[in-house]
């Protein structure tokens, strides 16, 4: 079908645009960073909403979306039951056993400056998730995004910011919300337009976020969770992994609040690995399926012989051979470096179920749906910056239907977090945060903790909700801090935290 071939010319063009783009940019910085970095400059985004009061105050954030070997379970063990994973009947029910723990993902990283060579320092226990993104109210906040992905596409959304269309939504759709829907638009319609819509492999784009009042911390508290994520395919997007924290703290107070609480932001998500867009080339390397036609398409046999010599620490048994990898349980920050090797293929046109389903609607929310992009002549060149990006991102979701979907608290599950760590009567705040297609419910034993001021011993979060919880640590013990919907705690939603003794707390006192 001539739909697949150009279905395919675009995949093969993108992987080509990816791969020049790695090679340029092992001289930091490029041009093409640089130029992209110009858009760092401190203004104001025009219109400026009447609400947000600039204070002066410019953040700059570097963030890349990068594709990462992610390991759900790094110590080997269920530390929940006590026992290595793959003799854990838990592990085994919850499918965690089946095609192991480690599975190719989406992540956002931080870096320290446009150069995109040093990651940003960032704890081990905030796992999947993000750099934090931290402001005040009355910034301005300036991120410097960078997709490093080999095929995706990827934006980043705010979650209770304020922001413009031009450089802040992160969110790709027709602009025609004026009377009368369905007016014919030009491919300018597209919001945002087209130099900022769904961004490609290897490009980049500065975002500009408002702290507005409404956004701070309740009267009385010091700071408040927010979020952001990616917004091409948002099922799928979340599923790869594009998830992170930010926090407004009030005025003045950023340095004083991280100086005297400790901060943990906690993700609470399901990684339905069947419906992340990297499905296609974790069953290529999981599912022993050979998927001999992949390597008749270009690209494909320089992306492997790129990467020669960089495998020694590879895991066989998993058919990944990674750098890095098996890096994440002792340090973020090097686990990601990854780069995309031989072993993963890309979502041929050949892997891709067609549906009859004329309109390319979509997968109807169902995790195995079939989407029908095999026929791309049903969409319009006119607005394709619109449809373009989605329709990438989809090819590569729902090829794996027998992957598991992992409960995990910052991607990891069977309490194989690193400790969350506090001293007694320190003052801690969780930054809890839900994502995926289930509410979730925070509890923790030997602590109780308070919510909007009222006190709560467990809490609800949706889909999308954010919740600041205040915790003084008056309970010395290392404690389980857990999902406590029934069947997402027994398959894996089960973290630790550590309450030390009076005298025996091996961290910097608070305030110091
Ligand atoms: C959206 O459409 C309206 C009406 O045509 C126009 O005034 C506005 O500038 C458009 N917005 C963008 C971001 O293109
Ligand atoms: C999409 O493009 C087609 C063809 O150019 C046009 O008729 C249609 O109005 C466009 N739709 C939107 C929402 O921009
Ligand atoms: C807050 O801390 C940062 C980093 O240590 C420092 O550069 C900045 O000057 C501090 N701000 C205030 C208001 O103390
Ligand atoms: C992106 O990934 C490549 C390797 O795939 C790496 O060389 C490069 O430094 C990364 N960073 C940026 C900002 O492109
Ligand atoms: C923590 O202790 C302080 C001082 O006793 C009290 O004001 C505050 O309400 C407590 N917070 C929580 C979350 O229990």
């Amino acid at each position: 079908m001539s739909s697949y071939k150009s279905l395919q010319v675009l995949l093969t063009s993108t992987i080509l645009h990816a791969l020049s783009a790695a090679a340029a940019s092992s001289t930091a910085p490029t041009a093409a960073l640089q130029s992209c970095a110009a858009g760092l400059n401190g203004q104001l985004p025009v219109p400026t909403p009447p609400d947000f009061e600039f204070s002066g105050n410019v953040r700059r954030y570097y963030v890349a979306a990068e594709e990462v070997e992610w390991d759900y379970a790094p110590t080997g063990w269920d530390n929940w039951l006590g026992v290595p994973m793959n003799v854990s009947p838990r592990a085994d029910m919850a499918g965690a056993n089946q095609y192991g723990t480690k599975w190719l993902k989406a992540l956002y990283r931080g870096y320290t400056d446009s150069s995109f060579s040093t990651y940003s320092e960032q704890p081990a226990w905030q796992g999947t998730q993000g750099p934090t993104i931290r402001s005040e109210v009355g910034d301005l906040i300036e991120i410097m995004f960078v997709n490093n992905l080999s095929q995706n596409y990827a934006t980043m959304h705010s979650m209770g910011l304020e922001y413009g269309k031009v450089n802040g939504e992160g969110a790709d759709y027709p602009n025609n919300t004026m009377p009368g829907a369905n007016v014919v638009l030009p491919e300018s319609g597209a919001v945002p337009p087209v130099p900022q819509s769904g961004v490609g492999p290897g490009g980049c784009v500065v975002y500009k976020w408002m702290v507005n009042s409404a956004a701070g911390p309740n009267v009385g508290e010091p700071g408040r969770v927010h979020s952001y994520h990616s917004y091409v395919a948002l099922q799928q997007d979340s599923n790869a992994g594009l998830i992170g924290p930010q926090i407004v703290y009030a005025q003045g107070q950023m340095n004083s609040t991280m100086a005297n609480y400790r901060e943990f932001p906690l993700l609470y998500m399901i990684y339905d690995e069947s419906d992340s867009w990297l499905s296609a080339q974790n069953k290529a390397a999981l599912g022993g399926s050979s998927h001999s036609k992949r390597n008749a398409q270009g690209g494909q046999g320089n992306r492997q012989g790129q990467n020669q010599g960089n495998n020694n620490n590879g895991h066989p048994q998993n058919g990944y051979q990674r750098p890095n990898e098996g890096s994440s349980s002792s340090s973020s920050s090097s686990s990601s470096n990854s780069t995309p090797t031989g072993t993963y293929g890309s979502p041929s046109a050949s892997t891709v179920s067609a549906s009859s389903s004329p309109s390319g609607s979509g997968s109807s929310g169902s995790t195995t749906g079939s989407f029908n992009i095999g026929n791309t002549n049903n969409l319009w060149s006119g607005n394709y910056t619109v449809w373009h990006p989605q329709i990438v991102n989809l090819a590569g979701s729902s090829q794996f239907s027998g992957a598991p979907s992992f409960h995990t608290m910052n991607g990891y599950i069977f309490g194989n977090n690193p400790v969350y760590e506090m001293c007694l009567s320190d003052n801690v705040i969780w930054y809890v945060n839900a994502y995926g297609s289930a509410s979730h419910v925070f509890h923790m034993h030997g602590n109780g903790f308070t919510y909007n001021g009222f006190k709560n011993y467990a809490i609800s979060v949706n889909d999308g909700v954010g919740k600041t919880l205040y915790m003084n640590a008056t309970g010395a013990g290392k404690w389980q801090v857990i999902c406590h919907v029934n069947n997402h705690q027994t398959k894996g939603m089960v973290s630790d935290y550590q309450v030390y003794f009076a005298g025996q707390c091996p961290l910097p006192a608070l305030g110091s």
